[in-house]
């Protein structure tokens, strides 16, 4: 093998390193889907009938485009391990954002990626976050016996402090973790506040932002911390290809940070073979596929209209969203109770949120789907307020 061989091989197993499904807790499926997948015959996605409102998908995805792309790619590419497509897919990614394929690192769907960089972190030190916020990777250290995350206190507009955040960084803090927009409550932060927050606190520690949401803002560009890695700014970046590109089921996200950073957080993971070729195919047709970005977000944002008007009729409230998913006050009615009441109507969304025990998360779907929420709405509340 000549030397040049050598080093792309080399090369492919660093730069699609990522994907970090190593703990068992990581790999469970949610006893709802456990239970749906055996009293079925083999089907894929939720049953008819179902309004799956619960996990932020886009059910309108994937997109011809990507459809097209899977069918072929599993045809000529289903027998073969997929590195060469990962690599196609860095180089893309580098290039929409003026960065080199080392400062890209590729998962099976962000959550590998984001894994990684949360074990990478737990070497050092501990993870710091907002009371709420996306979590589910942040606590793979915890899950492992390591150490807990550190949270912010919670406040009463359930937005993010960064002052306070900035003072919380403690030399026990190796990682700061910030969804942006947040998941659950659909709030972006201010861009020059976050702007500012990121380049301090990275002074500090890394900075890892999580921008699954991101192509949903106003101004995507604007709400992004990308430019700052381009800086030299101790900042990850994390992307998914499973919410706007409507391909959750495809499994496909990605790192953005130094290549320091990259090299050291893949490690961590499971590197090019985390990668399949059907799901690569899909984001690499999907990428630049900005009428059916822009169809879905249309699509998205006529669902969240529905609900804050469905909501406001029905006498809650709801933080405003630039997400796909709304978080709605349901006063005193309990999140978990609604939740099921909800159930009871075909309709599924999220319940209880740590001790956030009257907000309710629902995500956007079909449209259809988000009428189903809408008629369910009053029948679930009265219901509750009734028993
Ligand atoms: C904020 C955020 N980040 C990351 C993820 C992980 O998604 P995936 O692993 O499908 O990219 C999710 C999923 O809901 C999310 O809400």
């Amino acid at each position: 093998m000549s030397n040049t061989q050598f080093d792309r091989r080399d090369f492919i197993k660093t730069a699609l390193a990522g994907s970090a499904a190593v703990s068992l807790a990581s790999l469970a499926i949610p006893a709802m889907a456990r239970q749906e997948a055996h009293s079925s015959a083999l089907h894929y996605g939720p049953m008819p009938g179902i309004a799956k409102l619960d996990a932020n998908e886009n059910p309108y995805g994937p997109s011809k485009a990507a459809l097209s792309a899977i069918m072929k790619a599993s045809q000529q590419g289903g027998a073969y391990y997929a590195y060469e497509t990962g690599l196609r897919l860095i180089d893309m990614i580098a290039e929409r954002y003026s960065l080199k394929p080392e400062n890209v690192t590729l998962s099976s769907g962000s959550s590998g990626v984001l894994t990684s960089a949360a074990l990478y972190a737990s070497q050092t030190g501990k993870i710091l976050g907002p009371d709420l916020f996306w979590d589910t990777t942040a606590l793979a250290p915890h899950n492992q016996g390591k150490a807990d995350i550190l949270r912010l206190p919670k406040t009463n507009d359930l937005a993010i402090d960064l002052d306070a955040f900035y003072e919380a960084i403690t030399d026990e803090v190796s990682m700061v973790q910030v969804t942006n927009p947040n998941n659950p409550t659909g709030r972006a932060l201010d861009p020059v506040q976050l702007e500012k927050f990121c380049i301090k606190a990275s002074k500090k520690c890394l900075v890892l932002v999580d921008e699954a949401y991101n192509e949903l803002t106003d101004m995507p560009e604007k709400h992004s911390m990308i430019h700052l890695i381009n800086k030299g700014h101790n900042i990850a970046v994390g992307r998914t290809f499973s919410k706007i590109y409507g391909l959750a089921g495809m499994r496909v996200g990605y790192l953005l940070s130094s290549a320091d950073n990259i090299e050291k957080i893949s490690k961590f993971g499971m590197g090019g073979y985390a990668m399949n070729q059907a799901g690569l195919a899909a984001a690499i047709a999907s990428f630049d596929d900005n009428a059916f970005l822009t169809f879905s977000k249309e699509k998205i944002e006529q669902g969240r209209e529905m609900v804050m008007s469905a909501v406001k009729a029905n006498g809650l409230s709801a933080l405003p969203s630039t997400t796909s998913f709304v978080f709605v006050n349901l006063g005193d009615v309990n999140a978990d109770k609604f939740r099921a009441e909800m159930k009871a109507q075909n309709v599924m969304i999220r319940g209880v949120y740590r001790d956030y025990l009257s907000w309710s998360r629902v995500s956007m779907g079909k449209i259809e789907d988000v009428q189903k929420y809408v008629n369910a709405l009053p029948r679930a509340l009265d219901t509750l307020r009734n028993t």
